[in-house]
């Protein structure tokens, strides 16, 4: 079969590989229909992962049918339609237990991570009973591709943690396909004011499409003084790190009113300054996580009666072997207008 490999920072092919096979008797191996790529995936092309290995086929995001199937796998037979969600997670350890699947004690995180991932013809997925999902009848299977990994962050760590409440007046810092999934998902509790934060005004005028009341273009405009000019001076309730760097965690701190929440949902690979010595006195909630996605049931049913459509995200399509060139496109989004792509066999 066909796989994206990682091969060392910078450097990645389409490459033939062996086609997985059953190991334990819990696992599921799936035949892709649909996968895409994550910033994620940039991130270890970049070699900000280190446990990344060369070697290592990526992606943590599908959709496909099942192919076969462990001795011990009780919800799912051979030619069944199944999402791939980005966490694996056994349902039985003490951290399954309670709905923190990113911290299964034999799982979590690890598919394109770990383990061979999803940017290939066929994947093993490890404890596939609680690791993937049937797909309801009809449904959008661009959609579902959304529901592996962006909604279900955008949702529990963006919107859940934040504890966005009707009316809350929010400020989403980063309008890539994560900040785009809050967006969405945040409009469940009808928010008065959406104010969506970043520099390019293609994605700004997406957001505004998709429900954001308010845009504010970084570097024409001061994120901080506009948002306090609109609030007349109290902040925003909820202020939401959709981007991972210290300058935008810092934008959140200085917008978020007293009472209100920080939910950072990027993934930082350097300190951030925390200023406390102004926090403490506002009574401020700050939150952060890896997605468990223990709502992913939940956004099924959200797609399946029409709430929310996370298929717009998807701005290109490609075919699974025009992989390279996805990357191609997907690397370069501000200069392809590129929200998210997909790759279909
Ligand atoms: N917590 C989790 O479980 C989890 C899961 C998936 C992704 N993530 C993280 O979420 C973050 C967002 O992911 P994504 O795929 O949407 O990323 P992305 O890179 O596609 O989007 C980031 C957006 O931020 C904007 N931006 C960059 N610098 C900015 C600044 N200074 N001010 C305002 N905007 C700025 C960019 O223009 C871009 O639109 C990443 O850090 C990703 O690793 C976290
Ligand atoms: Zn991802
Ligand atoms: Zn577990």
């Amino acid at each position: 079969m066909k796989a994206l490999v990682y091969q060392g920072p910078g450097q990645k092919d389409w490459v033939e590989k062996e086609k997985p096979a059953i190991e334990k008797p819990t696992d599921v191996i799936v035949k892709i229909t649909k996968t895409t790529i994550c910033g994620t995936d940039l991130h270890i092309l970049k070699g900000d992962v280190p446990a990344v290995t060369p070697g290592r086929t990526l992606g943590h995001e599908g959709v496909g049918v099942v192919e076969a199937v462990g001795d011990a796998v009780a919800n799912f037979k051979p030619g069944d339609a199944v999402l791939i969600s980005c966490v694996t997670s056994c349902g039985k350890c003490a951290n399954c237990k309670r709905s923190l699947y990113a911290h299964c004690e034999d799982g979590g995180w690890i598919l394109g991570h770990l383990i061979d991932g999803t940017q290939a013809e066929y994947v093993r997925i490890p404890h596939g009973d609680n690791s993937l999902y049937p797909i309801p009848e009809g449904a959008d299977e661009e959609a579902l591709v959304m529901l592996s990994d962006i909604m279900p962050t955008g949702f529990e760590i963006g919107v859940q943690y934040g504890h966005v409440k009707p009316g809350d007046t929010i400020a989403i810092v980063g309008a890539g396909p994560v900040g785009m999934s809050v967006l969405l998902t945040s409009q469940f509790y009808s928010p008065g004011r959406i104010v969506m934060i970043d520099m390019d005004p293609a994605r700004l005028a997406l957001a505004r499409q998709f429900g954001a009341t308010d845009t504010i273009q970084v570097g024409t405009e001061d994120a901080v003084a506009k948002i306090m000019e609109m609030t007349d001076g109290r902040g925003v309730d909820v202020a939401i790190e959709a981007v991972g760097v210290p300058a935008t965690f810092d934008t959140c701190q200085k917008i978020v009113s007293a009472g209100g929440n920080i939910a950072n949902v990027g993934v930082h690979g350097t300190p951030v300054e925390l200023h406390i010595e102004e926090l403490w006195i506002k009574n401020i909630n700050i939150s952060m996580g890896l997605v468990n996605t223990n709502t992913t049931p939940m956004l099924l049913k959200t797609l399946g009666s029409g709430k929310v459509d996370p298929s717009k995200l998807v701005t290109h399509r490609f075919k699974l072997d025009e992989m390279m060139d996805a990357y191609e496109v997907f690397g370069n989004a501000a200069r392809e207008k590129a929200m998210k792509v997909i790759l279909s066999a």
